[in-house]
Order: C-alpha cells, then structure tokens, then sequence
C-alpha cells in the first residue's frame, strides 16, 4: 500500500488492496450508494473487490471518498467503478484525487486506458477529467450510465 500526503489539507490518499482497505472503502460506499442513493446492498458489493485496486482518501483519519479500478477483458483497459465522496465533502476536489489516484496506479501498472459507466449526474465529472462518452446511454441498477473512455 502507498500513502500520499499533501500539504493542502489534512487529506491522506492511500492506494492499496480490499483487504488493506476494504473496511474504509465499505463505510464510504456504504454511505453514498446505499443510503444516499437507494441501490439495494447486494447491488453494492461485488466479487471483484477482491481483485481490484483501491483508493481511499482519509480526513482527518476518517475515511471520506473511495475508488477502485479492475482489469477488463480488453488488453491494457482497465475498469474504474464505485467513485465515491461523502455528500459533505464534495465540490473540494477530492474526487479528482481520487480518480487521478487511480489512473496514476494504473498507469503505472502499464495499462493505456481507463474506461467506466458514468451515472449521467456525474457526467461532466468525468468530463472534466478528460473522458469522453462512448455509445448509447444505458440503464444500470435503475440509474442512467453512459460510458466513457480516456487513454492515460
Ligand atoms: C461524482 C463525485 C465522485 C465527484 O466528487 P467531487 O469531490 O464532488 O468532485 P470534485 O470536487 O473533485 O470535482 C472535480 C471537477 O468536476 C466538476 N464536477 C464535480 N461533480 C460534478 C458533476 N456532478 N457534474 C459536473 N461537474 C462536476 C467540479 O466542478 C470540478 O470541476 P473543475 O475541474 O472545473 O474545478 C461525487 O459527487 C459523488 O460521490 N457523487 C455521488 C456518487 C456518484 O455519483 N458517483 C459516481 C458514480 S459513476
């Protein structure tokens, strides 16, 4: 697991495994999709936890925004998914580290593009971040997505 500290807050990221960071992860999920959102829990949890890359950033210890990438069945894609901060913590740029977290580890892991299902409300999130929508919007859990790709 690496951990970056910033000097423009007491935020820490840490970059890691499910089962280093699988409980922080879970609580910050738990909180936006879960409660926020209404998506059924078992909707939530995946297997591929267990194999994906993890980043959570911490507030002063307490874990605040999540995400997590895992491979595709595409050569060098890999998947980004549960992008996640606490409704009192967004609009501060903490969701851009997060993603910047991810495609920097994936970068450095040798893959050439991230691609995700966007719900459409976080579309020009990731927009912003330099992904661009590919194909017909879909219906996914009961929520719009959109796909979107960017090469890193
Ligand atoms: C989407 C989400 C992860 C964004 O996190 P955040 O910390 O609020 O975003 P940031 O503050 O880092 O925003 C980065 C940039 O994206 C923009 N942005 C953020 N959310 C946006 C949105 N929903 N629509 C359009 N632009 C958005 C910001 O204005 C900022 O723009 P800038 O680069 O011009 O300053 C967060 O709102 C969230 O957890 N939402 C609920 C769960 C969710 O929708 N997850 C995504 C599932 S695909």
């Amino acid at each position: 697991m690496t951990t970056h500290d910033t000097f423009r807050s007491p935020t820490t990221l840490r970059v890691g495994t499910w089962a280093e960071l699988g409980t922080d992860a879970q609580a910050v999920r738990s909180a936006v999709f879960v409660v926020e959102q209404g998506i059924p829990a078992e909707l939530e949890w995946d297997a591929a936890d267990a194999g994906a890359l993890h980043v959570v950033a911490c507030a002063d210890g307490v874990p605040v925004a999540t995400g997590r990438w895992l491979t595709s069945d595409e050569p060098g894609v890999v998947r980004v998914g549960r992008m996640a901060v606490l409704a009192a913590h967004r609009g501060g740029g903490l969701g851009r580290r997060v993603l910047d977290a991810l495609i920097d580890a994936a970068r450095a892991a040798g893959h050439a593009t991230v691609m995700l299902h966007a719900q459409e409300s976080a579309i020009g999130f990731y927009d912003r971040a330099g992904f661009e929508a590919v194909g017909p919007s879909f219906v996914e859990a009961g929520i719009v997505h959109q796909e979107m790709r960017r090469r890193i």
